[in-house]
């Protein structure tokens, strides 16, 4: 599919947006374009990169009656050669149509996917953040625009990426551990479920866990199965701990937890990183003993937004409180922290395909 160019005539340059000494917020920024794709009679079709804008939708649309809808979440970064470098965004491509597959909706070619979001990139690439650890981030998403209130797959979709030049998640960034709320009474999957899936839906379940968190000072909750028996992961990372030995556990997927790719790429670098990191079942109660016990000396999560987020306590929900080790960010999470932003800065050699150059684009480059 050949990507149209209807280029804003004069781009907004980061100088005036994104000043230097601006401390970036997560998701709040838009570059000046968006990608659109239109799915119709049965084809991905009319891909075309616009200004950034209102979409227009009709009220009958079905995504905003029963929520068919799914999103992906990656990143983009400058390297010491001032090139512009996505980061396993063909991982992002594949679960996107895992997430479709779940939700009844057509793939879209993993090339195609790759291809566009650097060719997006490529439009806005001077709208990539300056501040120090900063990144671009990647928001791809798909919605059904059928207008039919009868409760089946639509038949049309649109696929879209917009780009968010991007401080960390967790306003405090990799300095300070954060809370989670251990919470029995609300769920985020059941197997059957949506849980693997990046489903809109799954975020708009976990927005009242998330304000139940805040009454408890909690950054996120920590979700278990439904049985409350094992620990699944939280609303928006996976979750993993760390034994006194060193070794770094992460539940182990099952239908009902994202599959990250934060914490699948953990898995692949622990030989580099010269750390043994299993994943298996964690169950609730021998977790909650091994932090007592301090036989568990860190915790966290894993996500692209939040990298890898310290965890330095657990409240239960009646109002016990779990510090990890000594509450400090300890010395593995750093090390990981430190190893992982190290490959995706291109400070560290990262494993073949991992990056991939934005490619300069200079036929366009006239109508900017
Ligand atoms: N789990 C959930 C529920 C998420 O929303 C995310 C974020 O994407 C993750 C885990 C982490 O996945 P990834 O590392 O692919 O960003
Ligand atoms: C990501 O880490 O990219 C996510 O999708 C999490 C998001 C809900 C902010």
């Amino acid at each position: 599919m050949n990507i149209a160019y209807l280029l804003k005539p004069k781009s907004k340059r980061r100088s005036e947006a994104l000043k230097p000494t601006q401390s970036l917020p997560f998701g709040q920024i838009r570059t000046d374009h968006m990608l659109i794709v239109d799915y119709e009679d049965g084809q991905w079709q009319n891909a075309r990169i616009i200004p950034y804008g209102p979409l227009s939708i009709s009220p009958g649309a079905t995504v905003l009656h029963y929520g068919q809808a799914l999103f992906e979440g990656g990143k983009a970064f400058m390297h010491p050669d001032g090139e512009i470098y996505t980061f396993r965004i063909d991982k992002n491509a594949k679960r996107l149509n895992k997430s479709a597959e779940i939700l009844c909706m057509p793939s879209i070619d993993e090339n195609f996917q790759v291809e566009a979001i650097h060719a997006l990139i490529d439009v806005d690439r001077l709208w990539f953040p300056i501040q120090e650890g900063a990144s671009l981030y990647i928001r791809p998403f798909m919605f059904a625009t059928e207008d039919s209130l009868g409760v089946h797959p639509s038949k049309s979709y649109k696929y879209i990426v917009i780009l968010s030049p991007s401080g960390p998640y967790y306003p405090a960034g990799f300095t300070k551990p954060i809370r989670l709320l251990i919470t029995k009474k609300f769920h985020r999957a059941v197997s059957g479920g949506t849980g693997e899936s990046k489903a809109a839906g799954n975020y708009a379940a976990s927005l009242r866990a998330g304000e139940f968190a805040k009454q408890f000072d909690a950054s996120q909750v920590l979700y278990l199965d439904a049985q409350n028996k094992y620990i699944e992961e939280a609303g928006a990372m996976n979750h993993y701990h760390i034994e006194k030995d060193g070794t770094v556990v992460i539940p182990e997927f099952t239908d009902t937890i994202l599959r990250s790719i934060t914490s699948e790429s953990i898995i692949e670098l622990q030989t580099s990183l010269g750390l043994k990191v299993i994943q298996k079942k964690v169950l609730l109660d021998e977790f909650i003993e091994k932090i007592k016990n301090k036989e568990i000396i860190e915790a966290g999560g894993f996500g692209t937004a939040a990298v890898v987020s310290p965890v330095g306590e657990y409240v239960l929900e009646d109002n016990t409180i779990l510090t990890v080790g000594d509450g400090s960010i300890g010395e593995y999470s750093k090390k990981i922290y430190t190893y992982y932003t190290g490959i995706q800065t291109g400070k560290i050699k990262a494993p073949y395909g991992w990056l991939k150059k934005v490619e300069k684009n200079l036929s366009f480059k006239t109508q900017n």
